[in-house]
């Protein structure tokens, strides 16, 4: 496997994260209440955690199955996207993506995830991919399923909104005969 390499879309540069990296990615996705209104996750909500983060992600380089990019727009950051708890036996494993608001409804999430999937089943030879979304994060579901997943299942209040309520969960995957045929 090549792990995390560079990748091309028609708009994006998909690159390695580095330590330079971290203060725009605490500033843009750390400090907005806005990116974890549906995944009720922050690993960039302060300076620290968000080099932990960074830092797990440039370690995680050396491992196997470890996949974490920064999506960039010409000369301009504006998101994230990776893919963890990657499985050898089941060769599954799971995406997740970040668009910094101001980039939002451009369509750079969905071409991110596509160039990804296709990457991890046909570069990486991994089986299956799957992702999750709130049930109301009708934007992620979208970027899903432009990537080629099919909606596989509703997990009920499998999830916890900002405010401590629960929240369904949508489940989404693709496996190799989908993309192959
Ligand atoms: C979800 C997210 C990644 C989408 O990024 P994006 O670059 O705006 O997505 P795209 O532009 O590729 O849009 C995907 C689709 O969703 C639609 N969409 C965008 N915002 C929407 C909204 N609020 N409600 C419904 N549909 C929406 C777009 O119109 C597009 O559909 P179309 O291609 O049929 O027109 C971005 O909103 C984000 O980072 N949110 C916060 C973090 C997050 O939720 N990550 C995903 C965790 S599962």
């Amino acid at each position: 496997m090549n792990g995390t390499v560079q990748l091309h879309t028609k708009r994006l540069l998909l690159r390695r994260v580095t330590s330079e990296d971290t203060a725009i990615l605490h500033r843009e996705l750390g400090c907005n209440p806005e990116m974890i209104r549906y995944t009720c996750w922050n690993p960039y909500a302060t300076l620290e955690s968000t080099g932990v983060k960074v830092e797990n992600d440039i370690q995680g380089y050396e491992k196997e199955g470890c996949y974490a990019w920064i999506i960039q727009y010409g000369e301009n950051v504006i998101g994230t996207i990776g893919a963890y708890g990657y499985d050898s036996g089941m060769s599954s494993i799971e995406l997740g993506y970040s668009i910094f608001q101001k980039y939002w409804g451009l369509g750079f999430a969905s071409e991110a995830a596509a160039e990804v999937v296709r990457y991890l089943i046909i570069g990486e030879k991994i089986n299956r991919v799957h992702a999750w979304c709130h049930a109301d994060n009708a934007a992620s579901a979208k970027v899903l399923m432009h990537a080629g997943m099919k909606e596989e299942g509703l997990l009920r209040q499998a999830m916890k909104n900002p405010d401590g309520s629960y929240a369904d969960q949508k489940i989404f995957g693709i496996v190799r005969k989908d993309y192959t045929g």
